[in-house]
């Protein structure tokens, strides 16, 4: 928990927060093995020279022919390595250490964010299920074949909030809210942690917002809303054991993040009291020359370091800039010591050097592959989403008849992982076609068409055969897929529709008359108004990975029943982006008139809220109860609520709590996530759920970005999706 006060408040009321001044200390160490860390540290400064100490800050990226990187390790020129994905290649650098003067061992970096060897479903699947703990697991599993090849730190976990789905990068994260954000960013450190690797909880801070959706674009956040928004996950990560945080690449407010001294040092370093390493994204440090805020490399690493970046990453700015800028009196030997000893610190604190007070690091025992594929398919059955089933479509039964599948996307073995050591062999991943064909009930007809030249049906190869197929069926599954090439860094979208043919093609088939149900892979939120208008049922699969397939066809027969719930709001149309369901209210909330908000081409509604997704039974909510009229400052309040299986068979329901507090100095989102609990229950069974508020959890930001208590009304809203209208309420009393 952040270390200052939440302020109590009448009104609102100003005052300064008092940073922490002491390092907190690991959750591995003891206090007395952290005050022996920096002992040492403090012993082995004596002994470095500057150059040493520069290297230390220097983390440039694997290069081929290596020798003169060799060459740089054994001079103490180095102090991390990214892109070393293969154990001899570790090997080699680490006999390059051990020939160096001070022997200080390196940190080994690469992108193991959804996979190493077998791809699990992207992470803003992982938040689709609704369990953090399952988000452990494939970290852990992730980590665990990662770390084997002696690489200690993973860049990940992307806890970037984003309430827009045209950056393509909300892949890798866990959506639009705070609440849930938080929860799965700790997750995902405790998971990589226990698997052997260091994490990087990234990009602080406000990537998520660019403006347009264009990534690296700038972004304008008021510090209320960064520390009621975009913080919290780096609160959680840091509470979690981050070891390190990277900054992102934009600008915040003007002043990009790279050199950023309030962002950094006063919010990250002194408010959330993180004492790890800081480093810059790739190249961050010399493009903020490209910024327009240093005019040379001199500059940048300057203003980069004293804002508060440890590690330049692949800058090549800290290397050859630092220690001339020492000598022209121009950077002052006190920031790149506090620097350096951060580096220090967190390679301690990890067991690299010998001497560790914590003990030397051992790698958790590699995991079996067939361990690791049953966690992947584990996340990825309880990631997919129900948008609609009209008709009861899904599962798809022996009554359902023939079924065309359709869409060349069936017959994928990819796994989209855009993030993932290069140069590492497939594993072998089943095609959706194989996967359904195994699954659907015996002598059940399955026929197939490809439709597409493409997986992504960016062109058409036969649209007059896959019509025939569907006339020849009494169901059809449609499988489209975002283009390929669109999730990730650098692929923002301005159009949210279908790529391609897609589009083209459900509605022809849509004019054949078959029952369409649509399975929908994609790394981000899509508009599907147009195709929602052609399909009865829609199940979104997200970027399933290498167990992905299996588990879709698990759940498109009804071994498995779907479970996930949106993180992120699917819009209507690209013209409503951002959006998001804790918007603020109006002054003129919605009715349909002119004059109230809205657009007048356009509903105000989402197509999906956030929350949303149906199962194979359904989920009846009654007798809310709150555990008292009041809550105090230092008190706690129960919520209660009866959520009965009224369907005919077992499934899970996330059951969702919001707040809204109706009247507060500033207005308050119309709704905000602060509970959740995923249950499983069998058909007809009725179990009570509570969750317990604290006056904290209520708290949000003023304008100096500290946190405000406020009394006052708050409606409590449970339910299956943020649309819940189960209604209670309670009031905050401060005096
Ligand atoms: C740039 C990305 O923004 C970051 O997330 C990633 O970890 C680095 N490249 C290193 O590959």
């Amino acid at each position: 928990m952040r270390s200052f006060l939440f302020l109590i408040v009448a009104a609102v009321s100003l005052a300064a927060a008092p940073a922490r001044s002491t390092p907190s200390p690991s959750p591995a160490l003891t206090p007395a093995q952290n005050a022996e860390v920096e002992a040492k540290i403090t012993a082995l400064m004596k002994q470095m020279t500057l150059e040493e100490k520069v290297g230390q800050l220097n983390f440039p990226s694997y290069a081929f022919p290596r020798d003169p990187q060799l060459e740089d390790v054994r001079k103490g020129r180095i102090g991390a390595m990214l892109n070393v994905a293969n154990a001899d290649h570790v090997k080699v650098f680490e006999q390059a250490v051990a020939q160096s003067r001070l022997k200080i061992p390196l940190l080994y970096a690469i992108d193991a964010v959804y996979s190493f060897h077998i791809a699990f479903p992207a992470p803003i699947a992982w938040a689709a299920t609704w369990r953090p703990a399952l988000a452990e697991r494939a970290t852990e599993a992730i980590a665990r074949e990662t770390a084997q090849i002696g690489v200690n730190l993973t860049f990940a976990p992307m806890v970037d909030i984003s309430r827009d789905p045209r950056w393509g990068r909300v892949i890798e994260g866990a959506g639009e809210d705070a609440y849930l954000g938080a929860a799965f960013a700790a997750a995902r450190v405790r998971g990589y942690r226990k698997g052997g690797l260091a994490t990087a909880a990234k990009h602080f801070v406000g990537y998520g917002a660019p403006e347009g959706g264009r990534d690296y674009n700038g972004a304008q956040i008021s510090l209320a809303e960064l520390f009621d928004r975009y913080i919290p996950p780096f609160e959680a990560a840091i509470e979690a054991g981050t070891e390190t945080v990277m900054a992102s690449f934009n600008t915040v407010n003007g002043v990009p993040v790279t050199a950023n001294r309030g962002l950094i040092t006063d919010v990250l370093k002194g408010r959330l009291s993180f004492d790890g390493i800081v480093m810059s994204d790739f190249a961050a440090v010399a493009e903020l020359m490209n910024h327009g805020v240093a005019r040379d490399r001199d500059e940048a690493a300057r203003k980069a370091l004293h804002a508060g970046i440890d590690l330049d990453m692949e800058g090549k700015a800290y290397s050859g800039h630092l220690a001339r800028g020492v000598t022209d009196g121009a950077i002052a030997m006190a920031e790149i010591d506090a620097a350096v000893r951060r580096v220090l610190r967190v390679k301690y604190r990890m067991g690299l050097f010998a001497d560790s007070p914590g003990g030397r690091r051992t790698v958790p025992p590699p995991i079996s592959e067939a361990a690791v594929r049953e966690t992947a398919r584990a996340v990825a059955r309880e990631s997919f989403v129900l948008l609609k089933n009209n008709g009861a479509m899904l599962p798809i039964t022996k009554d359902s008849g023939t079924v065309a599948l359709i869409g060349a996307q069936a017959l994928a073995t990819n796994d989209h992982s855009w993030y993932g050591p290069a140069g590492l062999e497939k594993p072998q991943t089943e095609t959706l076609r194989d996967a359904l064909a195994r699954h659907l009930a015996p002598g059940q007809k399955l026929l197939f068409a490809e439709a597409y030249a493409d997986p992504c049906g960016l062109a058409f190869k036969d649209e007059a055969q896959a019509l025939a197929t569907a006339k020849a069926a009494d169901l059809v599954v449609l499988v489209v897929a975002e283009d390929c090439a669109a999730s990730g860094e650098g692929v923002s979208r301005a159009d949210l529709g279908l790529s391609g043919v897609q589009q083209k093609m459900l509605e022809q088939l849509s004019d054949v008359g078959r029952p369409i149900v649509l399975v929908v892979e994609t790394g981000r939120p899509l508009a599907l108004s147009d195709a929602n208008a052609h399909a009865a049922a829609i199940l979104v699969a997200w970027h399933p990975g290498t167990e992905g397939r299996t588990a879709l066809a698990e759940v498109l027969v009804g071994k498995v029943a779907p479970s996930g719930k949106l993180p992120m709001t699917f819009p209507r149309s690209v013209g409503q982006v951002p959006i998001s369901y804790n918007e603020l209210p109006t002054s003129r909330p919605s009715t349909g008139d002119r004059f109230t908000t809205g657009y007048i081409d356009e509903k105000v509604t989402p197509l999906f809220p956030f929350g949303h997704g149906l199962s194979y039974t359904t989920f009846a909510y009654s007798g809310l109860k709150t555990s008292g009229p009041y809550l105090r400052p230092d008190g706690t309040i129960d919520i209660s609520v009866d959520v009965a299986n009224t369907g005919k068979r077992a499934g899970a329901e996330v059951v969702q709590l919001y707040t809204r507090q109706l009247v507060a100095a500033r207005s308050r989102p119309v709704r905000e996530l602060k509970g959740f609990e995923k249950i499983d229950l069998e058909a007809g069974e009725t179990r009570t759920v509570r969750f317990t508020l604290k006056a904290t959890d209520l708290a949000y930001h003023d304008d100096q970005g500290l946190p405000v208590i406020e009394p006052g009304i708050f409606h409590v809203f449970v339910g299956g999706s943020s649309k819940a209208d189960l209604k209670g309420s309670f009031e905050l009393k401060t005096k």
